[in-house]
Order: C-alpha cells, then sequence, then structure tokens
C-alpha cells in the first residue's frame, strides 16, 4: 500500500517534468525583460495547474485501486461458502455459557488463523446469565377453585425432525425473570406498550395492581413490556405468540413453511440494561478483579415473574376471559374474544391462574472471539465487524445467518492478505458471546477498551442475523455513512428475482423508498437490539447493520415468525428463506464492502453534510411534537431557534470541512489524517459524558434506543422524553422547564459538534 502510493508520486512528478521542460525550451529567444515576467506569471500558472493535477491524479489512482481491490473480494466471496458454514454452526446448539460454544468459539478462532488474520485471541469475561432449573420446570396453571392445576403450559417444543435426540435443548423461557408462584387474575394488556397502558387505566379504568398480565409478544422489545407490567403493579407477566404476529398468511407451521407452530415459543431476555452490559457490573469490564453488585442489586432485573409461551397454550387460558370486550385493534388471530378481564367468565370465575417460575441467575464464564489484521499506515484507527455468536437453540437465522457471513469475509479478507495487500487502517474481526442476554459480550468489551476505542474506533459494522425476510435490502446506520451505503449498493448486484443484471440498489430503492426522498432508498436510524449498542450509543463510534428483511408494506407478522424457537434450523433458512444463499452473499458483500471502504480509503468516507441534513429533519419533527402544545410553549418560554441556529452552524462548518476535503494533497499525510481526525471524531462529539437522563450508558445526544422500545431509534431522544405525555403533567412548569433544559443540551451538543469541524486556525 505504501510502495503504491509512493509510486503514484513518482509518476506524477516525472510526467510533470517533462512538460515543464517542452515549455521551458519554447521559450528561448525571446525578450529579457520579457521572459522574467512571463516566466514568473508561467510558473505561477504552471505550478497551480501541476498541483491541481497531481492531486486529482493521485486522487483517482487512489479510487481506482480501492475499487479494484474491493471488487476481489467481493467476487472472492461465495454464496456456497456461507451455507457451509451455517450448514456446519448449527448442527448443535450453542447457548452462551455453554462447553459448546466455548467449543465453537476456539473452531472460529482457529479457522481465523487459517485464513491469515494476523491474530486472533479469546477474551473471557465472568457475566451474570440466567437459566432454567432442569429438575424444576416453568410452566403456567390454570387452578380450579381447590388450587387444583388442572391446565398446565407445556414445558418444551416439540423438535423437529433429525433433532429429536439432542439432550440440551433450553426449554422456552425468558433470561432473568425473578423466581416466583404468583397466582390471581389475569388482564390481557395487549402489546403491553405504553399506549396499551394508557388505555387500559386512562379509558377502561382497568387496574393492574396485584393482577398477572398477559400480552403478546411482538411490535416492541420484550424487556420494555414487563418493566411497563413492573410499573403498572402487575405481580406477574405472560408473553404469548399470536398467530396474528406469528403466522403470515397462507403459509404453513414449519416445518411445511415457515409460519410458527402452535407449540412454538420465543425465547429471550427481559432486562431493561439500558446500555449497561453485565448487570453485576455496570461501566466495567466483567474480569476477575471487578467488582460485583449483589445479584439482588443488579441494573436492569425484572421484579417479577415472566414466562413466555404458544399460541395452542395461550388459546386455551384466554378463552375463559372475563370482562369487557377489547377495542379492535387489541384483537389477535386466535378464535377467542380477547376480552380484557380482569379474571375469567362468571362460570369459571373461580379459576385463577398460576405461574411457576425457577429460572436461576448465575454468574458464568463467556468468551468473545477477537481477531485482527494489522493496518500498513495508520494502524492506530480500527475499523470493527463485530457479530454474536451465541443462539437460543440451534440459531439457524439468529445469529448463524450473520456469523457464516462474518466468516466469509474474514475468510477473503484473510486470502487477499496473503496475496501481499494489507490495508491502510486496523480492521477487528469479533465474534461476540451472550447477546442474547443483553449484549454482554460486546459490551463488556467495549468497556475493558474503552479508553483505546474512544481515542480509534473510526467505525463498527454489525453482523448479525443478515436475513429476517427475504424482499429486500435493510439499512440501519448514522448518516455519516449514507453516501457510502449508497455508492457501494449501485456496485454491488441484486440477488433478486425479476433483478437480472440490476444493482442492490436499483431493487431497494424499487421495494423500499424512502419517504420524504422517494429517488432515495430508505435508510433507519440505529436504535439498539444487537451488539452495536454500545459502540455508537455509548462510545459514540459511527455504526451501521445490514440485513435483508421483509416487505413492510405487505408482511404484518413481527420480526419472523419462528424467531429464538426451536424451529429456527439450517434447513429453514435453506427451504424457506434462502435456497440460493445469494441474499446472504449480498448482505457479505455489503458488510464487508463497508469495512474494506472504511479501512483502505485515503480520505475516510463519511459524509458530514449529511448530519447536517438530518439534524435539521430531526429538529423539524421533534418541533412539530412540541407545537401541539402552543399555548405551553409560549406560557413557559419554549424556543427552539438556538437549535436550529447551532444545526445550520453544523451544516456551514460541514460545508466547510468538505471543502477542504476536496483539495486535501493526497501527498500530504499529515493534512490528509488532520481530516480524517475530524472525520472519525464528528460522530463522537455527540456524546454527552453524563448521559441521557437516568440512562448513562445512553450517552449520544442525537440517537438513542427509544425509551418506550429499545428495538427503535429515536432521534433527540432527550428532548423527545422530556415532552413525552406532557400534556397529563400534574406540574406542566417542571415539565416545561425539562423540555428547555433539554433543548440547550442538544443545542450545546450540536454547536461544539460544529466547532470540531471547522478549520483549526
Ligand atoms: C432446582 O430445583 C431442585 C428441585 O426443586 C432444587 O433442589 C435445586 O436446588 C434447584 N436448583 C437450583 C440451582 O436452584
Ligand atoms: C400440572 O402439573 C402439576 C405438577 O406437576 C400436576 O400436579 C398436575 O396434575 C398437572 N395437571 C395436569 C392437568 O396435567
Ligand atoms: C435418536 O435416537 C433413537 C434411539 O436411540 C434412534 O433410533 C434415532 O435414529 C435417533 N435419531 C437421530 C436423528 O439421530
Ligand atoms: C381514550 O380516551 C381518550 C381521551 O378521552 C380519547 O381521545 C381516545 O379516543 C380514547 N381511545 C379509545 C380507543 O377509546
Ligand atoms: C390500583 O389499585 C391499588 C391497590 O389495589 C391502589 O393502591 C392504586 O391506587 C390503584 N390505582 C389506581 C390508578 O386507581
Ligand atoms: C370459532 O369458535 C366458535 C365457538 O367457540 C365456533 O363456533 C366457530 O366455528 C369457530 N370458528 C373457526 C373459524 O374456527
Ligand atoms: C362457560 O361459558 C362459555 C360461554 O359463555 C362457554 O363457551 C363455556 O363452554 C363455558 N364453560 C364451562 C366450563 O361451562
Ligand atoms: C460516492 O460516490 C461519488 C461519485 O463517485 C463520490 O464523489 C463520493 O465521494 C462518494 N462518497 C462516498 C462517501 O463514498
Ligand atoms: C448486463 O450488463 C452488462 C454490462 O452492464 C451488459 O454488457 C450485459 O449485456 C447485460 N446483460 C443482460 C442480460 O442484460
Ligand atoms: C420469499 O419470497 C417469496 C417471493 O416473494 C415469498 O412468496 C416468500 O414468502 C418469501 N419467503 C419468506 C420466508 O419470506
Ligand atoms: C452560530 O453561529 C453564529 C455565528 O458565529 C453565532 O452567533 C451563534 O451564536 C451560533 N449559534 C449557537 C447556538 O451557538
Ligand atoms: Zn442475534
Amino acid at each position: 500500500m505504501k510502495g503504491v502510493e509512493t509510486s503514484y508520486h513518482g509518476l506524477c512528478t516525472r510526467e510533470a517534468e517533462v512538460k515543464f521542460r517542452t515549455i521551458m525550451a519554447r521559450k528561448k529567444g525571446m525578450k529579457r525583460t520579457f521572459v522574467v515576467v512571463f516566466m514568473s506569471l508561467a510558473v505561477f500558472f504552471f505550478l497551480g495547474i501541476l498541483v491541481g493535477w497531481l492531486v486529482s491524479t493521485s486522487r483517482n489512482q487512489q479510487r481506482k485501486h480501492t475499487q479494484n481491490v474491493r471488487m476481489q473480494l467481493v467476487s472472492e466471496m461465495k454464496a456456497e461458502n456461507i451455507k457451509a458454514f451455517l450448514r456446519d454452526f448449527t448442527k448443535i446448539p450453542h447457548l452462551s455459557g455453554t462447553e459448546q460454544n466455548l467449543e465453537l468459539a476456539k473452531r472460529i478462532q482457529s479457522q481465523w488463523k487459517n485464513f491469515g488474520l494476523d491474530k486472533a485471541e479469546l477474551v473471557h469475561y465472568d457475566v451474570l446469565l440466567s437459566y432454567p432449573n432442569k429438575s424444576n420446570p416453568n410452566y403456567i396453571s390454570i387452578i380450579d377453585e381447590n388450587g387444583h392445576e388442572i391446565y398446565n403450559t407445556s414445558l418444551f417444543e416439540i423438535p423437529p425432525k433429525g433433532y429429536e435426540n439432542f439432550t440440551d435443548i433450553v426449554p422456552p423461557y425468558n433470561a432473568f425473570s425473578a423466581q416466583g408462584e404468583p397466582e390471581g387474575d389475569l388482564v390481557y394488556v395487549n402489546y403491553a406498550r405504553t399506549e396499551d397502558f394508557f388505555l387500559l387505566e386512562r379509558n377502561m379504568s382497568i387496574n393492574c395492581t396485584g393482577k398477572i398480565v398477559i400480552a403478546r409478544y411482538g411490535k416492541i422489545f420484550r424487556g420494555n413490556k414487563v418493566k411497563n407490567a413492573m410499573l403498572a403493579g402487575a405481580k406477574g407477566i405472560i408473553l404469548f405468540s399470536d398467530p396474528a404476529d406469528y403466522c403470515a398468511p397462507g403459509v404453513k407451521p414449519y416445518p411445511d413453511g415457515w409460519n410458527l407452530p402452535g407449540g412454538g415459543v420465543q425465547r429471550g431476555n427481559v432486562l431493561n440494561l439500558n446500555g449497561a452490559g453485565d448487570p453485576l457490573t455496570p461501566g466495567y469490564p466483567a474480569k476477575e478483579f471487578t467488582y460485583r453488585y449483589n445479584a439482588d442489586e443488579g441494573v436492569g432485573l425484572p421484579s417479577i415473574p415472566v414466562h413466555p409461551i404458544g399460541y395452542h397454550d395461550a388459546e386455551q387460558i384466554l378463552k375463559l376471559m372475563g370482562g369487557p370486550s377489547p377495542p379492535n385493534s387489541w384483537k389477535g388471530n386466535l378464535n377467542i374474544s380477547y376480552n380484557i378481564g380482569p379474571g375469567f367468565l362468571s362460570n369459571v370465575s373461580t379459576r385463577r391462574v398460576r405461574m411457576h417460575v425457577n429460572t436461576n441467575n448465575k454468574v458464568t464464564r463467556i468468551y468473545d472471539v477477537i481477531g485482527t489484521i494489522r493496518g500498513a499506515v495508520e494502524p492506530d484507527r480500527y475499523i470493527i465487524l463485530g457479530g454474536h455468536r451465541d443462539s437460543w437453540v440451534f440459531g439457524g437465522i439468529d445469529p448463524t445467518t450473520g456469523a457464516a457471513v462474518l466468516q466469509e469475509i474474514a475468510r477473503s479478507f484473510g486470502k487477499k492478505l496473503r496475496e501481499g495487500w494489507r490495508p491502510r487502517r486496523t480492521i477487528i474481526f469479533a465474534s461476540w458471546d451472550a447477546e442474547e442476554f443483553g449484549l454482554l459480550g460486546s459490551t463488556e468489551w467495549a468497556e475493558e477498551n474503552a479508553k483505546i476505542l474512544q481515542e480509534r474506533g473510526v467505525a463498527y459494522i454489525n453482523s448479525d442475523s443478515s436475513i429476517e425476510g427475504n424482499h429486500t435490502l435493510r439499512i440501519d446506520c448514522t448518516p455519516l455513512l449514507y453516501k457510502l451505503v449508497y455508492n457501494l449498493t449501485k456496485q454491488i448486484a441484486s440477488p433478486d428475482e425479476g433483478f437480472k443484471n440490476k444493482s442492490l440498489y436499483e431493487s431497494w430503492l424499487q421495494k423500499d423508498p424512502s419517504i420524504d426522498k422517494p429517488d432515495l432508498p430508505r435508510i433507519n436510524k440505529l436504535g439498539s437490539g444487537s451488539d452495536f449498542e454500545a459502540y455508537f450509543q455509548r462510545l459514540g463510534i459511527a455504526s451501521g447493520r445490514v440485513r435483508y428483511t421483509k416487505n413492510r408494506k405487505t408482511d404484518k407478522y413481527s420480526n419472523y415468525p419462528v424467531y429464538h424457537t426451536v424451529y429456527e434450523t439450517f434447513e429453514l433458512v435453506e427451504q424457506f428463506y434462502d435456497p440460493t444463499f445469494k441474499k446472504q452473499l449480498a448482505v457479505a458483500q455489503m458488510r464487508g464492502s463497508l469495512v474494506y471502504e472504511l479501512a483502505d480509503s485515503m480520505v475516510l468516507p463519511f459524509n458530514v453534510q449529511d448530519y447536517g441534513e438530518e439534524l435539521k429533519n430531526y429538529a423539524d419533527s421533534i418541533y412539530k411534537l412540541a407545537k401541539k402544545n402552543d399555548h405551553e410553549m409560549d406560557e413557559f418560554g419554549v424556543s427552539f431557534d438556538p437549535l436550529y441556529s447551532a444545526i445550520k452552524n453544523f451544516t456551514a462548518a460541514a460545508n466547510g470541512l468538505h471543502q477542504r476535503l476536496d483539495k486535501v494533497d493526497y501527498n500530504d499525510p499529515l493534512a490528509v489524517r488532520i481530516l480524517n481526525d475530524q472525520l472519525m471524531f464528528a460522530e463522537r462529539a455527540f456524546i454527552d459524558p453524563l448521559g441521557l437522563p437516568g440512562r448513562p450508558f445512553y450517552r449520544h445526544i442525537i440517537f438513542a434506543p427509544s425509551s418506550h422500545n429499545k428495538y427503535a431509534g429515536e432521534s433527540f431522544p432527550g428532548i423527545y422524553d422530556a415532552l413525552f405525555d406532557i400534556e397529563n403533567k400534574h406540574d406542566p412548569r417542571t415539565a416545561w422547564e425539562e423540555v428547555k433544559r433539554q433543548i440547550s443540551i442538544a443545542t450545546f451538543t450540536v454547536q461544539a459538534a460544529a466547532e470540531t469541524l471547522r478549520e483549526v486556525s
């Protein structure tokens, strides 16, 4: 890489010299004074041209070079390899904390070494995990007036054919549930969203205090449901998968189709960590020396029992429900009334529900695999490609369609390395552990390396599940990456039916145009729900995620139907989602291309102007929200003008930075590095060390996981949360003072970020 640059330089100077001599020769025989004047002018003139020419030539050469290497990497990746990795990594369960998952870590480590990475190491942490008690299973029963358990929900899912003999399939449970045997009347709370509890409490006057609530899975992160149930005073919560949310019309249940069978149950953790990582060591890596809180002091642990069931069991319980009938939007697709309760119909009103939850929290060793390709020119600048390895059972889609893609990217980069190539910057590959238990492996590593990462982290690309559907591309990323994403998707082949010889960009644009700019495909805000969280929301490292997704217009189910069940197998992917593995290949090529461009471009491929434009859009939408309370804004003197002023200043500074980037001399390494550092630290500038109110590990002022749904991204989250439900606050003055405080924090942060973009004088 270094050698190549020098030879460009040499070439340019030689050619320039030849030109220069010709010019000089033509000048012979002219009058002396004229010659002197003319020559000085000419020298200035041609020096100008020369400099411009040198700059644009080395720029074009560099661009051609990176395009070539990227094309080689992309064409090295093969669908059949991804298929082989997926087959291999999904043969047995890989629950975090088990021997099997350690064995897989070691295999991935040795494969990375064989691929040719410079280093591949296991890093361990001792974190709080949670497992059911094998001899004391979890279930829910209906009890009669004598306390007899006359109906019990199932203790396990029926494994698919060929997988009957596994003894280590963890039964469906909600990790980190409190233990207990609460008993009482049920209340049906729809999705247990904030707005669902508002409707129950405010419109229907139903009080959940002391009740067990039953909620359908879907729409929001399950941990938020549990938190809402606790706030409503519930003493237990049952989560079920409704066919309305986990079955597509006209599709058969697995194994004949890809729908959720009646006995299928979604596992998943129910923590409210807000980015803390290991519940017992918030802020610090869970190493041997680290101080641990007591298990009952852990961050985000629910205080009530939680247990998930399938729709066969749910139907048996819900069909007995009495009380008022629900609004239509609360009805699922079971053939029952969806009465809200509390309690059962009058002819069965003596029956109650009893939960049995005996799940144990346990400090357990987990293992990340960290692989490195050392950068040739800027080894102190890191591009991270990370995805988790642990799965609930076989992990057919989640995470192994991501882990297999990560493996194929590592292989192709390793091959190029062996051919003598080396990226400008350092690339770090990470196979995270314990993502399913709260993003623990990725967060602990971020905590252990926080000082280094905040100095050297350029970008983080996530490699969790590469498919959740087979319709089109889905990208969530920082605005810094919009331009790069559009550029790269134009250079990757679309894997879609009917898009032969078309680019990924073309099929993506046609299938999912953005709402405000229909000539561009949609890109989403980053929320959370996967391992980029600590890197983006806590450390302020530019991040992005790429996957294939369902049709947002027609497909109304949540996640994908068999998400986190025993039915997530290799065959599910091979038969129903991606038989040719071409969708996963396109995802591999896109993730790999992002990593490559970030690691090897002379100038970082970030666009700060797009950030400015988005800041303006986010400000417009939060302003519109506030304006619903026009009178109060006037009464309490709330103004967004300073925020708009800061955004204007940010945009001006961003324009200036890009003008300097257009002119920077590629042969002046220090000038390039100065601008690159401004680009790299642009995302970091949005970090407030104090964090958001009550959420010290969510420190990005522009984006955070929504307080009502961890999966979704919220923009200007501090202002948004201050405005939320403000019309129902007991003390409007105090509430609006908080809005003003949050506007000022956002204003300061944007203005301070603008200052970092200005030319250093
Ligand atoms: C699991 O349940 C059995 C039977 O009730 C009990 O003896 C044992 O202590 C439990 N194990 C743990 C780790 O709590
Ligand atoms: C439910 O399980 C309990 C505990 O094992 C048992 O006593 C009861 O008979 C079971 N009820 C039914 C209907 O199977
Ligand atoms: C499961 O075990 C049974 C009994 O040992 C055996 O007959 C069967 O072939 C096994 N199935 C698989 C898929 O290995
Ligand atoms: C609930 O009550 C609010 C305020 O009275 C009303 O605006 C809303 O339409 C009601 N919603 C439903 C679904 O009844
Ligand atoms: C709900 O009931 C509990 C006790 O049963 C009571 O303390 C609480 O005030 C009630 N909440 C509302 C909103 O009425
Ligand atoms: C729904 O249930 C009712 C009675 O519970 C029954 O008469 C009806 O046939 C059921 N409908 C379907 C589509 O199963
Ligand atoms: C209770 O009443 C409902 C209809 O209101 C009926 O479908 C159900 O079979 C009855 N259950 C019992 C146990 O009588
Ligand atoms: C995207 O492509 C355009 C046109 O080739 C180029 O000018 C621009 O620098 C690229 N931007 C990024 C971030 O890759
Ligand atoms: C595909 O594109 C290439 C170059 O853009 C062109 O030469 C070729 O004819 C196209 N093939 C089809 C089937 O459209
Ligand atoms: C795959 O694509 C086909 C054609 O669009 C669609 O009918 C099918 O539902 C998709 N499969 C899955 C699992 O989404
Ligand atoms: C934006 O820049 C102008 C001109 O430098 C300055 O007067 C103004 O205070 C800045 N806005 C903020 C919010 O700092
Ligand atoms: Zn995952």
